[in-house]
């Protein structure tokens, strides 16, 4: 996976690229990288964004800014770049995040993600430059950054050998594996706390019966795709 985040705050990478299973994927030969795009800015003073046309409040990122970013990145018309890899731009009225999205993110190569900031984009980058809008959630954040680090959250763990181990993100909650649903409950020592006793067949041994009582609780928690997601953004 080679994933670049278009930003003008890199610097928030520096944490996310240090947590360990981040570290994990860029040991493992996978690229998480940060690139400034007020850096290749055509425009005085570092501009990148500009006052809406037909007014009202805050600034909209310019479309030759991005442009110049993306060409200046990957040597390429932006316009024929989304063939090539995946061009997300993160924003809160694009398809919400889910685990079914990270799966297929996770199998691909390559992704760019667009940070956007104030009222966010020019509507001509997402329509020429961008293949994906994606959000985290019907709320408005300041700006893409975190989000952005949400879906590489999510999507790196998936890698294989990112995660200690490996079946962990195989039976986890909205997996295929669970068919949607929740995880599970987890218990460890001590068996019994202030009179709270484990459930008994999970100290049993018995690898069947374990297994049908925990698809059994995951299937009580239920939910399954879309579960608690729906509403409506803030206007
Ligand atoms: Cl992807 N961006 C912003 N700015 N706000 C959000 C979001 C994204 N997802 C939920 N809220």
């Amino acid at each position: 996976m080679n994933a670049d985040v278009f930003t003008l705050f890199p610097q928030w990478f520096e944490w996310f690229r240090g947590q360990r299973h981040v570290e994990n994927a860029i040991a493992l030969g996978h690229e998480v990288e940060a690139v400034d795009f007020r850096e290749f800015t055509p425009l005085k003073w570092g501009q990148v964004d500009d006052t809406p046309f037909g007014g009202g409040a805050g600034m909209v990122l310019r479309v030759d800014v991005m442009e110049a970013a993306l060409r200046a990145r990957y040597d390429v018309d932006p316009v024929e770049l989304r063939s090539e890899r995946r061009v997300i731009a993160l924003t809160p009225a694009g398809r919400l995040l889910d685990d079914a999205l990270a799966s297929e993110l996770a199998a691909e190569p390559a992704l760019t993600l667009l940070c956007g900031r104030y009222e966010g984009f020019d509507e001509r980058i997402l329509e020429h430059f961008v293949s994906d809008e994606v959000s985290i959630g019907r709320y408005v954040l300041a700006g893409g950054e975190l989000a952005a680090m949400v879906v590489l959250d999510t999507v790196l763990r998936k890698l294989p050998g990112v995660l200690g181990d490996d079946l962990s993100a195989v039976e986890e909650s909205f997996s295929e594996a669970l068919e949607g649903a929740p995880e599970y409950p987890h218990y460890t020592r001590p068996a019994e706390y202030r009179g709270w006793r484990v459930p008994e067949v999970l100290l049993s041994g018995h690898h069947a019966e374990i297994s049908s009582w925990r698809r059994a609780r995951s299937r009580e928690r239920g939910g399954g795709p879309g579960g608690a997601s729906g509403g409506s953004l803030p206007s």
